[in-house]
């Protein structure tokens, strides 16, 4: 665990997608003094591994909810606003790679890529606007991805995705910024988690060699630079995507 502390008494931050990121940013946030509503598909993981938890359990709530499907990300957010009455933080972590040549990727498979990654983005920004508009205060993390600015061989689809992302978070935070809301987007190399697990299984040294730190990420790397952007540390950071990926590329 990586001790960077910053003041989130009372903050109530949304969290979409509790993989290997997702969870290591909602422990990250709950010890800093945030409650946390996490939205994922799948909860059963998560639940097991800080629902139980006293320290974490008081401060978490949880919602299975599919973040592309618009109504479903609506209804989460008219749950958190009648519990908590407001939404501070809002951290978009949801993402699905599942790697292909462009000539065994179907057209449903771009399709869902595209829907999961990136309207799930859309959904949640959109839903929380109105209430960070009415705050005069809000603070936006996106998880885009190193293969959405270099581009990565055998994701046309999730490539094209995460490059969305990047044009939909500075785009945000330029219409936003008068409101005081600050959006910014976290562009990670190769992190474990269950998402990178095949391609570091499968290529290994063909990835280090290209990494000047020479080792992949560990989910707690990205927990800092998430902290401080959305704690007042952050205030004059936005449209800004941020690389963390020991110098890769
Ligand atoms: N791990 C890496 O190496 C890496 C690199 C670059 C970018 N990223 C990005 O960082 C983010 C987090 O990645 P991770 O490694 O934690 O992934 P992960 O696979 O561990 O977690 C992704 C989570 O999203 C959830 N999810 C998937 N589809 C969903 C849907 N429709 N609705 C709700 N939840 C859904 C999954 O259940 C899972 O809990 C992703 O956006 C990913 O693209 C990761």
């Amino acid at each position: 665990m990586i001790n960077f502390n910053v003041n989130l008494q009372g903050e109530v931050a949304i969290v979409t997608g509790a993989g290997g990121l997702g969870a290591a940013i909602i422990k990250g946030l709950i010890r800093n003094g945030a409650f946390v509503i996490v939205g994922d598909i799948k909860l059963d993981k998560i639940k097991k591994e800080i629902g139980e938890d006293n320290f974490y359990k008081d401060k978490i709530s949880f919602l299975e909810i599919d973040t592309s499907d618009f109504y479903q990300v609506t209804e989460m957010i008219n749950k958190t606003i009648e519990t908590y009455g407001k939404v501070d933080i809002l951290i978009n972590t949801v993402g699905i790679l599942r790697e292909s040549s462009i000539l065994e990727t179907s057209k449903d498979e771009w399709n869902k890529t595209l829907h999961v990654n990136l309207d799930s983005v859309f959904n949640l920004c959109k839903g929380v606007m109105l209430y960070m508009v009415r705050q005069k205060k809000g603070k936006i993390v996106n998880f885009t991805s190193i293969a959405g600015q270099r581009g990565s061989s055998l994701s046309v689809h999730y490539g094209s995705s995460k490059a969305g992302i990047i044009g939909f978070t500075m785009s945000l935070a330029k219409e936003v910024g008068c409101y005081g809301i600050n959006v910014n987007a976290i562009a990670p190399g190769i992190i474990r988690s269950d998402m990178s697990k095949k391609k570091i299984t499968t290529t290994t040294e063909k990835y280090l060699n290209q990494i000047p730190l020479h080792r992949f990420g560990e989910p707690e790397d990205v927990v800092g630079m998430v902290l401080l952007l959305v704690s007042p540390a952050g205030d004059y950071i936005t449209g800004q995507i941020i690389n963390i990926n020991g110098g890769m590329g």
